[in-house]
Formats: structure tokens, C-alpha cells, sequence
């Protein structure tokens, strides 16, 4: 069995279709500060089976520890934490307290129930300003933000653990896998899953959904004279059901015979840079709907351009994307076109 922190999410909710579908059992822990109940319930009728839904919070250790002495969980997949940039610098203390509480407790937890099967969500924040592209893992890793610092210390914490264990020549040695996305983007086939922003969204796809189907009047392209293709920012855009599908080799290489020997990184992207406005005219192309945009300024702490080396997911991990941008923009006007409240009317 796998428990999923922030199961109810919008990565964590794809991951579930996809764990089920692979014959895992899952075991969802979730606050639901950043998602709604109606996720669990749309997983449970796209794969027909029932959830196992903990509302709680990861970082009450006394919860975790009922849960890992009364399911047979053999890894742990830690997505809950907050992810705004914005918020992040407007109240860093709620993102540090939050993001490195909760896997502060997790890990306590794991290793007091002799669990030290870990995948963390990780991002290509942690490599800061890309000094050369495309991003391989043995980079330089920095923060611009407290949200990627928060990312970067709990990776420090989690390289730790097997240093531990040399020293203490731990019977049972910890595996963590950090898994860096890029940018997620698309929803389930289904249109029945999703990304569902709380206010206005931050992030550029969900923007580009609001605004085809009128719920934003226009979008700001945010800088025009970036060194690249059309001056438009370039970022390494994957499909949601992708990136869902890397996790669950993560979790098949950790539980396998030759699992991860301490703590291991890998890219998950399609190692392709899209700029924003490839992008827009993708969404409007295949979807046949009009996306109004201007061009704005620069948004600062932006990069003109991030894009993943990704052989290291397909050579040990035997991952690899295989959506494409056609897939990524019609998924994700499936699911906003049909959800225009995203899950909240059900939720009335
Ligand atoms: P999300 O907000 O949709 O999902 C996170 C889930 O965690 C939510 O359901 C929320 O309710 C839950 N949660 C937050 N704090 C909690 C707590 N203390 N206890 C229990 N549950 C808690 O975000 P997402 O896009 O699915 O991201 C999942 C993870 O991936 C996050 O850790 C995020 O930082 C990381 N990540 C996301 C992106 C992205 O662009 N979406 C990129 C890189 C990394
Ligand atoms: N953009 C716009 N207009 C918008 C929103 C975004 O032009 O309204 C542009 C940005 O300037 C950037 C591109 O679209 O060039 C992508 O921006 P996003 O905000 O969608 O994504 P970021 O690359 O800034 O950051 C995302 C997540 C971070 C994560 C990072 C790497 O928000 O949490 O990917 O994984 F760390």
C-alpha cells in the first residue's frame, strides 16, 4: 500500500489514477487547504475503486502514527505542502512552518514504523537561475524564493537520512527519491480531474483556460524581450498524466530488488522549451477558441528559460513523457470547459 500525502490535489489526484491502475493500493492523507473532497470521489469513479481518504493534517505526527500501525504501507508519496511563489514571499514563515513541518513529521513517522520508502515532489525551482541548459541533475542547486527554499532545505534533510544510517549501519537503510517537475500542465482524459486554482491563477495554464472561457478578460504575457525563440519566457511544460505515470516508476524502482541506494534525483519534463506565446497559439489552434493576450513587463524572479536533460528519468527509471503540447492543451481545455467552477459546484 502507498500513502499519499496531498492525494487530493492536482498532481497528487492524477498520481492515484495511476498507482490504482498499476494494482497499488492507495492511502490518501490529506488537509484539503488546497483541494476538495470531489477530487477523491472523481478518482474512485474513473478507476472504480474505493479510496482509503484521511482529512488531516501530515503534520500531526499522532495521525501518522495510527496510520502506519494499522495499514501495511510500504512507501510514501509526499506531495502535500503549499506551492505559491507569491505567497510564499508575501508569508514565508506559513511556507517554511508548513512545507518543512510536514515532512519533518513524515519522516519521524516513517522511520518510527521502519518505512523508509520515500518519494518527495521536488521542482526545477531548486536549481535556481539556470547557469547552462538543458538542467541536469548534478547542477548547482539554489533559491530565489522561500517556496523553492523550503524545497531545497527539505531535500538537504532528506540527503541526510542515509549518512545516518552509515553511521548507525542501519539494518534497513533509507531510499528517497526527489522527483524535480517542470511544469505541469493538462488534466485526465477524462476532463474529470484537474487543476482547480483557488482566486486568480499564478500559473500560466490555467490562466490561458480561464481566460478562453471568459472568466479573464485578457492574459498578460509577462515579458517580450527575453533572448529566445519569440522573447517570450521558454519553460518545460508536461503533461500532468506523465508526469503521475514517473511517479509510480519511482515507487516500482524503490519497492524493487535494485531499489534507490540513499537519496536519488531525477528530472521529470520532456526536455523541449516552449515559449509562453507557442503556447497560447497551441491552445487556441487546437482548441479553436480565442485566448485575448497582451504583452506586459517582466515578472520578477522570472528566468528567461528552463528546460530538463531528462535521461536520467529514462535510463533508471524507464520513464519517459509521451504526451505532446497538443495533448497538454486539449486536456486542459477539456477539463476547464467542463468544470468552468472546477470542483466547486459540486462542493454547494
Ligand atoms: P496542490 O495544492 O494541488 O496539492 C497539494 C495538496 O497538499 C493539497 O491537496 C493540499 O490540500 C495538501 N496539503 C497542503 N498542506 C498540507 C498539510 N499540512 N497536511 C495535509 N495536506 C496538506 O499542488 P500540486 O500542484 O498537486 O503540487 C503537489 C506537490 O508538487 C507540492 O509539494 C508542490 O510544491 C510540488 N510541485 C508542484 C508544481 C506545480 O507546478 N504544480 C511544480 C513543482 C513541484
Ligand atoms: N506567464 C505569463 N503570464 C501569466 C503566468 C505566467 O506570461 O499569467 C509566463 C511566465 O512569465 C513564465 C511562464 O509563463 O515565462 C510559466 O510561468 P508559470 O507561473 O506557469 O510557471 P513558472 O515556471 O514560473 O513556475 C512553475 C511553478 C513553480 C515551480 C516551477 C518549476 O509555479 O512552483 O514551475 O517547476 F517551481
Amino acid at each position: 500500500m502507498i500513502l499519499v500525502t496531498g492525494g487530493a490535489g492536482y498532481i497528487g489526484s492524477h498520481t492515484c489514477v495511476e498507482l490504482i491502475e498499476a494494482g497499488y493500493d492507495v492511502l490518501v492523507l490529506d488537509n484539503l487547504s488546497n483541494s476538495s473532497r470531489e477530487s477523491i470521489h472523481r478518482v474512485e469513479q474513473l478507476t472504480g475503486k474505493s479510496i482509503s481518504f484521511i482529512e488531516g493534517d501530515v503534520r500531526n505526527g499522532d495521525i501518522l502514527n495510527v496510520l502506519f500501525n494499522t495499514h501495511p504501507i510500504d512507501a510514501v508519496i509526499h506531495f502535500a505542502g503549499l506551492k505559491s511563489v507569491g505567497e510564499s514571499c508575501e508569508n514565508p514563515i506559513f511556507y517554511y512552518e508548513n512545507n518543512i513541518e510536514c515532512t519533518l513529521k513524515l519522516i519521524q513517522a516513517m522511520q518510527d514504523a521502519g518505512v523508509k520508502n520515500l518519494v518527495f515532489s521536488s521542482s526545477a525551482t531548486v536549481y535556481g537561475d539556470p547557469q547552462r541548459l538543458p538542467l541536469t541533475e548534478d547542477m548547482p542547486l539554489s533559491a530565489t524564493n522561500p517556496y523553492g527554499r523550503s524545497k531545497l532545505i527539505i531535500e538537504d534533510m532528506l540527503r541526510d537520512l542515509p549518512n545516518a544510517d552509515r553511521l548507525n549501519q542501519a539494518a534497513q537503510p533509507w531510499s528517497v527519491t526527489l522527483l524535480r517537475y517542470f511544469n505541469p500542465v493538462g488534466a485526465h482524459k477524462s476532463g474529470l480531474i484537474g487543476e482547480d486554482p483557488n482566486g486568480i491563477p499564478n500559473n500560466l495554464m490555467p490562466f490561458i483556460s480561464q481566460t478562453a472561457i471568459g472568466k479573464r478578460e485578457c492574459l498578460s504575457v509577462f515579458g517580450g524581450d527575453y533572448d529566445t525563440v519569440d522573447g517570450t519566457g521558454v519553460r518545460d511544460y508536461i503533461h500532468v498524466v506523465d508526469l503521475a505515470k514517473g511517479h509510480v516508476k519511482a515507487v516500482d524502482k524503490l519497492l524493487s530488488e535494485n531499489g534507490i541506494d540513499g537519496v536519488q534525483a531525477f528530472n521529470l519534463g520532456t526536455g523541449h522549451g516552449l515559449s509562453v506565446l507557442e503556447l497560447v497559439n497551441a491552445f487556441k489552434d487546437c482548441n479553436q477558441v480565442d485566448v485575448p493576450y497582451q504583452i506586459s513587463g517582466r515578472r520578477p524572479g522570472d528566468v528567461a528559460a528552463c528546460y530538463a536533460d531528462v535521461s536520467r528519468a529514462r535510463d533508471e527509471l524507464g520513464w519517459q513523457a509521451e504526451l505532446g503540447v497538443r495533448d497538454m492543451v486539449k486536456d486542459s481545455w477539456r477539463w476547464q470547459s467542463r468544470n468552468p467552477e472546477g470542483y466547486s459546484d459540486i462542493m454547494m
